[in-house]
């Protein structure tokens, strides 16, 4: 079965390096065999998350993205050391949808964006969600030309690798966590999305 991948774009930039990057891991996993989505928040006009507000068609149509996801890719550029607020709404939304599902991180930053993956990483932790151990940081100023094409060989290949890494590790964890889930074995932490 294909891995059902969604790319989650948190700049509201028109000419965003992390969605040109983020572009680059979800063309690479389909090449591996992927279904791919992308939620670019740009356009999705998700509202502030309000946890009194009735779910409008905005929240349900991200909802049901996330809810077709077996794994996601999230992407942010480093707002003061963290993810944009953007990226936080949209994650705000969502707990056990996350659960059991592997995240990969691409950060678009002057520096590294570690801060900035950390803060995603902890999020995802938090919803029980799996990650990958590495993230990949796309330096507007020297990655990218003027038209936005990613020109740094090794940054293509390190997108190259979170794709594939997506794809075989997502599929295994997904499988194994769907498994889990059917036999409901309580000394899983599956048991308790049962
Ligand atoms: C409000 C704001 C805060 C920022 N804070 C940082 C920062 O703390 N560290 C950093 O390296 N870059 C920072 N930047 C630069 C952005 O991370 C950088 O421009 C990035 O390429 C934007 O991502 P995008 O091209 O996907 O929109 C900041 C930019 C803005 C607008």
């Amino acid at each position: 079965m294909a891995l059902k991948l969604l790319g989650v774009s948190g700049s509201l930039r028109s000419n965003s390096s992390g969605l040109r990057a983020l572009s680059l891991v979800l063309d690479a996993a389909r090449e591996l065999g992927a279904e791919t989505r992308l939620l670019d928040l740009r356009v999705s006009s998700l509202p502030m998350y309000n946890p009194d507000a009735e779910p409008d068609e905005h929240v349900t149509r991200v909802l049901a993205d996330v809810t077709w996801a077996e794994a996601f890719v999230l992407a942010s550029p480093d707002y003061h050391g963290t993810m944009s607020g953007a990226m936080k709404n949209f994650l705000d939304y969502h707990w056990s949808e996350f659960s059991g599902k592997l995240f990969g991180y691409l950060c678009a930053s002057h520096e590294k964006g570690v801060t900035a993956m950390e803060g995603m990483r902890l999020a995802v932790r938090q919803c029980y969600g799996w990650s990958l151990p590495y993230g990949v940081a796309i330096n507007s100023e020297h990655d990218v030309d003027a038209s936005g094409n990613i020109i740094n060989p090794r940054l293509q290949s390190r997108l190259r690798m979170t794709a594939r890494d997506m794809v075989v590790y997502g599929s295994l964890l997904h499988g194994q966590f769907t498994e889990d889930l059917a036999k409901n074995i309580p000394e899983t932490f599956a048991a308790r999305y049962g």
